[in-house]
């Protein structure tokens, strides 16, 4: 545990990595912030699954990096020297992986990479893929670090210096690797001596506006001011904000962007009182074989998450049904761009983003 005054600069902490004996992953547990810093070491198959379930890893992109370490850790663990038998036992342990939460696009992302390195390779040696295994799961977290900077400065080109941003849910440096998706050009700008101001929401129920949003932008030294989901409406009416920026959990090829439940209302307050609302995230969350987002799988929650769980006593009669859907789909005609590392995608979004992914993959135009 390390004391939270005593804490480097938060965009440059560590929250996913491999440990040095590459038996591990080593995550700070996101469910104890703002009040522990604490990091867990990570090995067995349920633990690794529990931690993306429990939100100890959090934000799409830090799914996806974890998964690549936990695929690789997990690798290391199976012994035989054959071939058949190591990859059918490692598809099993990705397929256990890529269970534990649906609608972030990034762990199965990333745990596909990891299945082609086993099933392109298998001519090689158990210990030589997984060598390859190792690399390609560095790989992953050394290009979200780019993809973030990449994402930062393009989303910075949508911005004023002065300007004040509503944002939603965390999607800073502890939801990914460094700076972060949408919080990227707030944390990119602030170093570069920009002042803007940032309104993050709660949001309900898990609070990570509260606890790691507000905990990012408030050691960074960032102007931010936190205020619940339902205060929004009344922040876009005062004028206080120039522009929203949200993260994305996975982006349908029309432009339907899934996000953190509540993302939807606030574009449409957006739209209502005229601020351009702006999604940013990384390419390998835009998803063409998801044609619209009615096709994007969304994830419903223990509804004990909304009576009881950051109270000290029930809020609500336990037999009382809940529903808690973790996610929301934004439609595309309430975004006024998607910024990614390759650039920025406006309207129609069904050609931009489909450039932007050939592009990206090399792709001739
Ligand atoms: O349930 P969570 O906390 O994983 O949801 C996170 C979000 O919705 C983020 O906005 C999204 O993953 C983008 S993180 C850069």
């Amino acid at each position: 545990t390390t004391d939270m005054d005593t804490t480097d600069r938060i965009e440059q902490l560590d929250n996913v990595v491999l440990s040095p004996d590459k038996n591990s992953v080593v995550i700070i547990d996101q469910t104890l912030l703002p009040n522990r810093l604490e990091y867990l070491t990570l090995s067995k198959a349920e633990d690794l699954y529990d931690a993306i379930v429990m939100l100890r890893v959090r934000g799409a992109p830090a799914i996806g990096i974890f998964a690549g370490f936990a695929s690789y850790v997990l690798g290391r663990q199976i012994k035989t020297q054959d071939y058949e038998e190591f990859s059918g036992k490692f598809f099993k342990n990705t397929a256990y992986l890529n269970s534990a939460r649906p609608t972030a696009v990034n762990l199965e992302w990333a745990l596909r990479r990891m299945d082609g390195v086993v099933r392109e390779n298998p001519h090689k040696t158990v210990p030589e893929i997984l060598q390859l295994l190792e690399r390609e799961s560095l790989a992953i977290r050394k290009e979200d670090i780019a993809m973030c900077t990449a994402i930062s400065e393009n989303g910075l080109k949508v911005l004023k210096d002065g300007d004040s941003i509503l944002t939603h849910c965390n999607t800073g440096p502890l939801a990914t690797s460094r700076y972060g998706t949408a919080i990227g050009p707030v944390l990119l700008g602030h170093e570069r001596g920009l002042n803007f101001k940032v309104f993050a929401d709660e949001p309900r129920p898990l609070l990570q506006g509260a606890r790691l949003t507000a905990f990012e932008l408030y050691k960074a030294g960032v102007d931010v001011t936190l205020i619940c989901d339902n205060m929004a409406s009344l922040v876009m009416k005062n004028g206080w904000v120039q522009a929203c920026l949200v993260g994305c959990d996975r982006v349908a090829a029309n432009g339907d962007t899934a996000n953190k439940i509540g993302t939807s209302g606030l574009a449409v307050l957006a739209r209502y009182y005229n601020v351009p609302f702006y999604v940013l995230g990384p390419t390998s969350t835009i998803d063409l074989d998801c044609p619209t987002g009615a096709d994007i799988p969304i994830e419903e929650r223990d509804g004990e998450e909304i009576r009881s769980l950051w109270y000290r006593e029930p809020m609500a009669p336990a037999e009382v049904r809940c529903w808690d859907p973790a996610f929301d789909v934004t439609d595309h005609s309430l975004i006024s761009a998607i910024v990614t590392e390759g650039g920025i995608c406006r309207p129609p979004f069904g050609e931009s983003l489909r450039e932007l992914v050939s592009r990206e993959k090399g792709d001739a135009p």
